[in-house]
């Protein structure tokens, strides 16, 4: 059977998926991607979860590459040369430590919101669409822009790192090293920043006050107590929504795209970031471009999106 691996590195989590040519991820692997700072041991944890996922695979495995997406991965070089969110330290060759690993002839890598972007328009909501513009709200914020149809790399790869676009004069510090990048406000990381200064400023009662006494803050526990009704909770996405409504009127000037699809955590909040997200982006949207231009959510499950889309590296480098 014709396969490839796709493999989705996130700030946290690193998701594997045995992919066959017709997008049916038929097995899965997962490892933390933060445990070692040393990429060796990193590559050494994700090339054994590999093996064991094609091990556990009965049938006959005929597997073409592996296709990656990680922040900042760099479709031009193989290469992460310096992703915020991510531990390891100077420029990684992901591609040529993987290489040293695996045998196969196709080991492609490129940026974690690039993939998604793909998978999403294999095998998605993106389907036929030829601009759109792809936003990954994890531990950071990601971007995959599509123009005329094709994914935008830019001259030296980096095209798209649309969350360390400054949006607050000596805002939030960034893991970038500048001040007010978006990816700051707006991801779960974000979230949870808004969330501790909003307790800190306010004093409206709120269940997250209980948490912080307790355990730490996530953005999963704000997001269940806004959907409960919690005040400070829900004001916590609108002011995320504002920032990310805002931002997003912006972007739609650069390539005028006729979707923006929201990848990541903070998507699968739904109406309650999406609503009022659309409402900002519209309120602050150059006249030409007023409802126009779709805000919905990643339709494929989970970090399928990511994983499928990296996979369809390897399809795209065969059919050269
Ligand atoms: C990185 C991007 C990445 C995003 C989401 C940002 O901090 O600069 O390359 O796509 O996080 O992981
Ligand atoms: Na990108
Ligand atoms: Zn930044």
């Amino acid at each position: 059977k014709k396969v490839a691996i796709g493999i989705d590195i996130g700030g946290t989590n690193t998701a594997i998926g045995i992919v066959d040519e017709v997008g049916t991820v038929i097995s899965r692997g997962n490892i933390p991607t933060d445990r070692h700072a040393d990429i060796q041991l990193y590559i050494d944890d994700l090339a054994s979860e590999i093996e064991r996922v094609i091990a556990s695979v009965d049938a006959e495995l005929d597997i073409q590459g592996i296709g990656l997406g990680a922040p900042n991965g760099n479709y031009y070089k193989g290469t992460i040369e310096f992703a915020p969110n991510l531990r390891w330290k100077g420029v990684v060759h992901l591609t040529d430590l993987l290489a040293e690993k695996f045998p196969y002839p196709i080991i492609k890598l490129t940026n974690d919101a690039n993939a998604a972007a793909l998978g999403e328009s294999i095998y998605g909501c993106a389907k036929g669409m030829r601009n759109y513009i792809m936003i990954t709200l994890g531990t950071g914020l990601g971007s995959g822009i599509v123009i005329n149809g094709d994914l935008v790399y830019g001259h030296d790869g980096f095209a798209g790192e649309l969350g360390h676009v400054r949006v607050v004069d000596n805002g939030r510090e960034c893991g970038c090293g500048r001040l007010g990048c978006l990816e700051t406000y707006c991801s779960a990381t974000g979230l949870v920043r808004t969330a501790y200064e909003l307790l800190g400023t306010s004093n409206k009662p709120s269940a997250l006050r209980e948490v912080v006494n307790q355990e730490k803050l996530t953005s999963k526990l704000v997001y269940k107590y806004a959907i409960e009704g919690d005040e400070l909770a829900i004001e916590c996405f609108r002011f995320t929504a504002e920032m990310l409504g805002k931002a997003l009127a912006d972007f739609a000037t650069f390539s005028s795209p006729e979707a923006f699809i929201l990848f990541g955590g903070l998507a699968n909040a739904g109406d309650l970031l999406l609503k009022p997200t659309k409402e900002y982006m519209e309120a602050n949207m150059l006249e030409i471009f007023k409802n126009k231009i779709r805000v919905m959510p990643s339709e494929l499950p989970g970090a399928d999106a990511a994983v499928l889309g990296a996979s369809s590296l390897v399809w795209n480098e065969l059919n050269k």
